[in-house]
């Protein structure tokens, strides 16, 4: 029935026409009911702006979309989009931060309170989630991700797809709290090169099949509505203008029919790339490709009449994209009523409201990593510590704590670390100094250039002495908000600016520092977690972070985020993430040390492995028992094992299940992530996890790039981490 609609509707649709609708632009084009005298307004007033985004706010986008029905011959409404990336005002973890959690339902959770939040608002289509792989943490968009592992980021893809849509597929899109979600960047942006955003790629056929694809896939089979071009050149082909990745892979392969939108600027920036000779040429290309939506280039709004007055293009292909647009509309109910997303009262009732913040809290404690925890230092009790020194540029911090992307939450509204502790500890014997000792070097986002290179070290010298009269030493530091995130690569992914030199003025005090860091990427943590007794990672936490982090901090919260992304010892190191290949010279105790695949002045394992996260309670695993030791076409291994928590605190635990095929057509990691489970266990209490072995667990991309299942010999671990190899036993496949 809509495809009649939209056949109908095209029917009607002059060329310029449908070219408008394939025209899109961020909101400024309209600003207090007038239509600004720019490029886009004069594009409004022909009706040449099928979708905006950047406009929030149920009166706004209200307002927006009248102005664009006043000059729409044919009434076409406009389609309003956001990057609501974590959260619109309520603001939740920065995604890195709430994969660390592995809690997909906390995930599908948090995407479809922001799908709530943002559908009042006006907003229909957001710009998430970005399900790029990355393994480098020089990239600073890896905050935006779910790290490395391509297991767990698929299905973080799928709880996040779900959680945005609300429903089963883009084209059930009754309700008008529906979000429709966007897989970006597609593909391989997370492979710049050197960690440089929109760098360069080259990533092999089996690669792309193995690693990069399977996140996009699975938002296929989530029936997500939209795909994002990515920025960046992959073998030679920038991906905007890449036929092989959207016909070939998108189109044909996975059975994609929704909506392919560029990245901001993109067809333009094939001219730079060295693809495209002009613009014109851009649009063509990218046409071909297999794009519907422009965002910003101006390039199709520019030149597509053109290239199908000379025949360089088809109104075939016009009439595609077009129609993949309208169907959108059309599935939204905007033909119906324009103004389905902008419900004022709504939004009244549904924005921040409790039950969100509830959420935001819960998905911040449970996304905080405990990295290290000598000598139990954390929960500071009483008994333990009564003094203690609060120090550092984030104990007072607000603005960062939401993270970049957060481009609706009001950063003045983030509960600071301090005034959480204040709060958390208010008539305790616990009592709190502060000196900040320094300050976080800032960025300029204009020039790109770091403005504070070194900040003063006068501040020093008040930490140190507020550091000596206290028992412990709680040591607030980061990175801010602006160096993470899209264009905030670094080549030194230590602390900035001097705070690490700050840490080995404390460390000489002698007391036992506790270091929570702020962050939004892995960093290079040596000197650190060799030097500090205790490391939480917050990453930027959203809204609640003082709350969350003092409840940890209190230990009325025991941790149990555990990393999904490798820290490594230094930056030479990276890429480093735990399922990498064996190499034909493996540096292991068995090998002799000359001539290996090592480096001679690091080790080969990171610092702190993927999967790796402390709780305050210990947990034993015990009894791994499988029903069989081999299992054939068909057929399955059940796996057990029995976890007790031993230690003195109820806790969560997230059981995880790696394996290894030994031999195989095309050589395999030496670990791959196959299962987890996370599960809650009170003091003393224990319980058996399962596993199910079966092909879909053993199989992997042959030469062919086709899912492939090989007789052999396999290892399996269920472990704490990645590292952890107490319990393991071997099966075969017959
Ligand atoms: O959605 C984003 C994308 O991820 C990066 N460039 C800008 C887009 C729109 O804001």
């Amino acid at each position: 029935q809509i495809e009649n609609k939209v056949d109908s509707l095209l029917l009607l649709m002059s060329l310029e026409e449908k070219i408008g609708q394939m025209n899109q632009y961020s909101a400024n084009f309209a600003a207090t009911g007038e239509v600004v005298d720019n490029q886009s307004g004069a594009y409004l007033k022909k009706g040449m702006i099928g979708s905006t985004f950047n406009a929030f706010g149920a009166e706004k986008v209200r307002m927006l979309q009248e102005q664009n029905l006043k000059y729409s011959r044919l009434k076409i409404p406009m389609l309003f989009a956001a990057d609501v990336i974590h959260g619109l005002e309520t603001t939740f973890p920065i995604p890195l931060a709430e994969a660390c959690s592995w809690d997909l339902d906390l995930m599908q959770k948090t995407a479809r309170a922001a799908a709530e939040e943002a559908t009042a608002s006006g907003i229909a289509w957001n710009f998430a989630p970005m399900v790029d792989m990355s393994a480098d943490p020089r990239w600073g968009r890896v905050m935006e991700g779910a790290g490395e592992d391509v297991y767990l980021g698929s299905l973080v893809a799928r709880a996040r797809v779900k959680g945005f849509q609300g429903i089963q597929d883009y084209r059930d899109l009754s309700k008008s709290n529906t979000l429709i979600a966007t897989a970006k960047h597609f593909v391989g942006y997370g492979a710049a090169q050197g960690g440089r955003d929109y760098h360069t790629t080259n990533i092999s056929e089996h690669k792309l099949h193995e690693t990069y694809f399977p996140p996009f896939q699975a938002a296929v089979e989530e029936g997500v509505g939209s795909f994002m071009t990515s920025f960046n050149d992959l073998n030679g082909v920038p991906a905007t203008g890449n036929k092989y990745l959207f016909k070939d892979i998108l189109r044909d392969q996975f059975g994609f029919n929704g909506l392919v939108v560029t990245d901001y600027t993109a067809i333009m920036e094939l001219i730079p790339h060295g693809y495209a000779k002009d613009l014109k040429h851009a649009a063509q290309l990218s046409l071909d490709a297999g794009i519907d939506m422009d965002m910003i280039s101006e390039a199709f709004v520019t030149h597509l009449k053109a290239l199908v007055e000379e025949g360089s293009i088809s109104m075939a292909q016009i009439d595609v994209a077009v129609a993949r647009i309208l169907e959108m509309k059309f599935l939204l109910g905007l033909f119906e009523d324009p103004y389905r997303y902008c419900d004022a009262e709504r939004e009244q009732q549904v924005v921040m409201k409790e039950e969100y913040q509830h959420l935001a809290l819960e998905a911040a404690q449970s996304s905080i990593v405990l990295l290290k925890n000598d000598d139990n230092v954390l929960p500071l009790k009483p008994e333990k510590a009564k003094r203690v020194a609060l120090i550092g540029p984030f104990v007072q911090e607000r603005k960062s704590l939401n993270g970049e992307w957060a481009i609706k939450g009001d950063r003045n509204k983030s509960v600071t670390l301090e005034e959480g502790l204040m709060q958390k500890y208010a008539g305790s014997k616990v009592k709190f100094t502060y000196a900040k000792g320094t300050d976080l070097p800032l960025i300029d986002r204009k020039t790109q250039k770091v403005t504070t290179q070194k900040p003063s070290s006068k501040g020093f010298a008040e930490a140190i002495r507020t550091a000596k009269n206290s028992d412990v030493v709680l040591v607030a530091m980061g990175e801010n908000y602006h160096w993470s995130g899209e264009a905030a690569s670094r080549s030194d992914i230590t602390l900035p600016g001097n705070q690490r030199e700050l840490l080995k003025a404390l460390k000489k005090t002698g007391k036992p520092i506790i270091l929570v860091l702020f962050n939004g990427r892995p960093l290079d943590l040596s000197w650190e977690a060799e030097n500090v007794d205790a490391i939480v990672e917050a990453w930027y936490p959203g809204l609640k972070s003082g709350h969350a982090l003092a409840n940890i901090i209190a230990g009325d919260y025991n941790p149990s985020a555990k990393l999904v992304m490798s820290f490594p010892r230094n930056v030479g190191q990276v890429p480093v993430f735990y399922n990498q290949k064996n190499t034909g010279r493996p540096f292991n105790d068995q090998a002799p040390a000359d001539y290996r695949s090592n480096y001679i002045d690091v080790e080969n394992t990171p610092l702190f492995t993927f999967g790796h996260g402390l709780s305050y309670t210990q947990f034993e695993y015990s009894n791994l028992k499988l029903n069989k030791s081999s299992f054939s076409k068909g057929g399955k291994i059940e796996l057990s094992v029995e976890v007790k928590n031993t230690g003195n605190y109820d806790g969560e635990e997230i059981v995880q299940l790696y394996i290894h095929d030994k031999v195989a057509s095309v050589t395999r990691p030496v670990k791959e992530l196959k299962g987890f489970e996370k599960i809650f266990l009170k003091k003393g209490e224990s319980k058996t996890v399962q596993f199910t072995i079966d092909e879909s667990t053993i199989a992997f991309v042959g030469l062919d790039l086709q899912k492939t299942v090989e007789p052999g010999d396999f290892e399996l671990w269920v472990a704490k981490s990645a590292a952890d190899e107490s319990l393991k036993a071997d099966f075969q496949y017959l």
